[in-house]
C-alpha cells in the first residue's frame, strides 16, 4: 500500500467527522499505517478510544504480533498528573491496563501515601504499549515507533505534571540518558510540562528497606515534593492579579 493512501487515515481529524464519531467506524485495517515512518502527526486523535482502538491493531513494530492486548491506560484522562512507566508486563497485557501486577499496587500506595488517587488524580500509561518477549527492555526502535501515541496521550491529558518512572521512560520521553539515580527527583522542563524522573516500582519492590538514604526513603521525598508543587500550581491558577 502507498504511504499516501496510510497517511490518509490521518485526514479524519481535519475534514471528515464521520470518520471520528466512533473509534471503529469506518477505519480498514489496511489504512493503519503499519510503516513506522508513516508519521502520526500530532492531534490526529480526539480520544484516548480512538488511540486504544487504533493501537490494538498496530503493527508499527514487532510487538503487536504477540500481543494479547495494546495497553494505552487507566485513571483519570483528564488527570493534573500523569504517570509514564516502561513497558506492559505479563498482568498488562492479559488486562489491557498499565500498572496492574505487583508494581501498579505498590505505585497505586505511593500514590496513595500522599492522598492521590490513581482513579481521580492521575492517569497512567507506559512508554511502550504492547509487551517485549520475557519482558526485556524496550528497544529505541519500539520506542520510537510507539512515541506518536504517547505524544497524543499526553496532548488529551494534559498533565500539569509527568512522573517518569525509571530510566526507560525517561530516555523515551526526553531523551536525557543519565541514569535514574543521578536524576530522580529533580524537577525538569520538556515541551513547557514539569517532569519528575522517580524510581521504577519494581525497583522499590526488589529494594525493600525503608531506612533514610534508601530508595524507597527517597521515593517518599520525591512524592512529597509531587504533592507539594501539585498544590502550588493549584493555588496559582485560583490566584488572580489585580
Ligand atoms: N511496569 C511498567 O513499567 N509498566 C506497567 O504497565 C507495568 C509494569
Amino acid at each position: 500500500m502507498s504511504s499516501e493512501k496510510q497517511l490518509s487515515l490521518f485526514e479524519w481529524s481535519n475534514n471528515d467527522d464521520s470518520l471520528v464519531s466512533t473509534p471503529n467506524s469506518d477505519l480498514e485495517f489496511n489504512l493503519i499505517p503499519t510503516d513506522v515512518k508513516i508519521p502520526i502527526p500530532s492531534g490526529v486523535y480526539k480520544t484516548m478510544e480512538q488511540i486504544t482502538f487504533h493501537c490494538n491493531q498496530c503493527r508499527r513494530c514487532e510487538l503487536g504480533e504477540n500481543r494479547t492486548n495494546a495497553v494505552i491506560g487507566r485513571g483519570n484522562p483528564e488527570a493534573e498528573i500523569m504517570v509514564i512507566g516502561e513497558a506492559p508486563g505479563q498482568n498488562e497485557d492479559e488486562q489491557g491496563l498499565p500498572f496492574v501486577g505487583k508494581s501498579g499496587q505498590l505505585l497505586d500506595k505511593i500514590l496513595q501515601s500522599v492522598e492521590l488517587s490513581s482513579d481521580r488524580h492521575v492517569y497512567i500509561s507506559n512508554a511502550i504499549r504492547c509487551r517485549p518477549p520475557e519482558n526485556r527492555t524496550p528497544t529505541l526502535k519500539e520506542v520510537g515507533a510507539c512515541k506518536p501515541y504517547l505524544l497524543e496521550q499526553i496532548r488529551l491529558v494534559n498533565p500539569k505534571i509527568i512522573l517518569l518512572t525509571g530510566a526507560t521512560a525517561v530516555k523515551a520521553l526526553t531523551g536525557d540518558k543519565r541514569g535514574i539515580t543521578k536524576i530522580r527527583g529533580q524537577w525538569i522542563e520538556w515541551e513547557g510540562r514539569l517532569c519528575m524522573p522517580i524510581f521504577h516500582p519494581a525497583y522499590l519492590l526488589r529494594n525493600p528497606s525503608r531506612e533514610p538514604g534508601k530508595p524507597k526513603w527517597l521515593m517518599w521525598q520525591d512524592i512529597q515534593a509531587v504533592k507539594q508543587k501539585l498544590e502550588e500550581l493549584q493555588s496559582d491558577s485560583n490566584s488572580f492579579d489585580f
